[in-house]
């Protein structure tokens, strides 16, 4: 059992008599429709402290005007299930209003330069900047000592872990590793957009990168070793938005001496937007 909190004063209230014991707070953000992957950072997060905070909040900031904000997965009542069973200590389900009450425009914003624009930031302009506004919103609410993120969303991590330096907000981020279904695709709630015929060719995405990785480990150009894997991606079914080798540290073009990369991969599966990553250290 834990405790379910909606209002922002409440949510203070609890955190503080958590403090005054001494008990170190971890914090996990969600948009719900829980999945393993969520609960791989709730797991860890009772490591690294006595109390662990869940946040559910489909953030309407980060979804473009003709994005899934409405289709989006909302499953309340099973993620609280789940929840029950992580240990789980606070779940804090704030709404919209309580956010945003002066509505997404009059919103003070958390932009990180550079960061937010490739990429994703490319394709879905605006998203990163409501990520960063809402998770740091979300911070100044919780407070937390460590807060956890997963590596599936590369591009999120980094932008997290940079505004948080910039800002100098007190927090230790831990970054988590993609938890797969047994095929090899990503879980994600997006997931459930694809169809029985779709779902069996998904694990392509994850396949791709892992022959990328081959690619460059056996020194072929990265270039080359981009556009194998978007013509391979093609042939799956897939329609591809980008599939880039990047340096893991900012995601920046690697030069030659640089040898800790990530490929990154969004592309499309009929109505869903999939992406993955894969860390390459030559
Ligand atoms: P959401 O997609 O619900 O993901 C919440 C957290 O779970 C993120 O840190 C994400 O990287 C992590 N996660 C998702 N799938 C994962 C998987 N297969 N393995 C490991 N971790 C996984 O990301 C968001 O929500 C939002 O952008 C948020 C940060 C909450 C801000 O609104």
């Amino acid at each position: 059992p834990f405790i379910e909190i909606e209002d922002p004063q409440d949510l203070r209230r609890q955190i503080a008599v958590w403090r005054n014991r001494g008990e170190r707070i971890a914090f996990v953000p969600t948009m719900g429709n829980l999945h393993a992957g969520h609960l791989s950072l709730v797991a860890t997060g009772r490591l690294h402290a006595e109390r662990v905070v869940v946040s559910i909040f489909v953030n309407p900031m980060q979804f473009g005007p003709k994005e899934d904000l409405d289709a989006y997965p909302r499953t309340l009542e099973a993620d609280r299930q789940v929840l029950a069973q992580v240990g789980c200590d606070l779940l804090f389900v704030p709404s919209v209003r309580t956010l945003y009450p002066r509505g997404l425009a009059a919103q003070t914003r958390v932009e990180v330069p550079g960061l937010s624009d490739i990429l994703c930031g490319a394709s879905r302009p605006g998203h990163f900047v409501g990520v960063a506004t809402v998770v740091c919103k979300l911070f100044n609410l919780v407070q937390p000592d460590v807060a956890l993120f997963g590596e599936k969303d590369f591009q999120q991590l980094l932008i997290i872990r940079r505004m948080v330096e910039d800002l100098a907000i007190p927090i230790a981020i831990i970054g988590m590793p993609t938890i797969r279904e047994a095929d090899g695709l990503a879980m994600s709630s997006r997931n459930h957009y694809l169809t029985p015929e779709e779902r069996a060719r998904a694990p392509a995405l994850y396949r791709v990168l892992n022959e990328v990785a081959t690619a460059l480990r056996s020194g072929q150009p990265l270039a080359e070793a981009e556009g194998a894997g978007l013509e391979s991606l093609k042939a799956a079914g897939f329609r591809p938005d980008y599939l880039s080798v990047r340096c893991a540290e900012d995601l920046t073009p690697p030069g030659p001496g640089n040898r800790d990369l990530v490929i990154l991969v969004a592309a499309y599966l009929g109505r869903a937007r999939l992406i993955d990553n894969l860390r390459v250290c030559l």
